[in-house]
């Protein structure tokens, strides 16, 4: 379990061929097994393969995360400094979105994690993040792989209509899966002392210590370009 944890990637190239039912069962069986409040398990998946709703959807949700992936690259400097050295971190990153959102209709499957808000009150929606977790590890388990993002954010009116999601329902994330082009691997993140303290902020502990070969990223990146302002203004745009 360690294992899958430590090197669960982002994918977004994926081997454009269809996710078996039996593949798509396991995935969601072991999403819907995450923890909620209470047990309220306010949390529903609709998944997209390839139906008519399904690629109507799809090309909707293309539209959205093209839109916000534009506004991203250039308000986020993803051509500039290191970003315009090829094969850079930088580029490769921003390559491998463009891709995904290039070939969003064409991605297996889409799975949109959708939040139940009936009688919850605070933390609305933290339920559904345990189970997209749940997914994205079962998924690398079986040899597939999947990314968090938010493109439905922009276009949710066009997807609920289409979709028929009742008003008590709203979209938390939505998940590309698919088998990867790529490969998975160990992710990166900042050293374990800069993130964890002990009895005080700040107050790295002594067994704060990552194992060895462990790969390190700041993850610094600027003010991010999609403020809730502009991922309005994308919105209306598109309607
Ligand atoms: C809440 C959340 C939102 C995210 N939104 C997007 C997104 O909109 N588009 C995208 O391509 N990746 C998105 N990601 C994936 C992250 O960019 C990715 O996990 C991060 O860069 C680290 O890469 P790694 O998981 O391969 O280590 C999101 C991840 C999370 C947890």
């Amino acid at each position: 379990m360690l294992e899958g944890i430590t090197t669960t990637r982002a994918i977004r190239r994926f081997v454009e061929e269809p996710v078996p039912p039996e593949v798509l069962r396991a995935i969601l069986f072991a999403a819907t097994r995450g923890p909620s409040g209470s047990n309220r398990q306010p949390f529903r998946f609709l998944v997209l393969t390839d139906g008519p709703k399904a690629r109507a959807a799809k090309a909707i949700l293309g539209e959205g995360a093209r839109r916000m992936w534009d506004v991203k690259r250039s308000g986020e400097r993803y051509d500039r400094g290191s970003g315009a050295v090829s094969n850079s971190r930088k580029a490769r990153v921003a390559d491998a979105m463009q891709h995904l959102v290039d070939r969003f209709e064409h991605i297996p499957a889409v799975v949109l994690a959708c939040f139940l808000s009936a009688g919850e009150v605070g933390n609305e929606g933290s339920a559904v993040w345990p189970a997209c977790q749940n997914l994205l590890l079962a998924a690398r388990a079986l040899g597939y792989g999947g990314v968090l993002t938010g493109f439905h954010f922009v276009v949710k009116d066009q997807l609920q209509a289409v979709l028929g999601l009742p008003d008590t329902a709203s979209f938390v994330a939505t998940i590309p899966l698919g088998k990867p082009a790529g490969h998975h691997g160990p992710v990166r993140r900042r050293p374990l002392g800069e993130l964890v303290f002990q009895d005080s902020w700040g107050n790295a502990p002594a067994w704060a210590v990552d194992p060895p070969g462990t790969e390190f990223t700041s993850g610094r990146t600027p003010v991010p370009a999609l403020s809730s302002d502009r991922l309005a203004e994308i919105e209306k745009s598109i309607r």
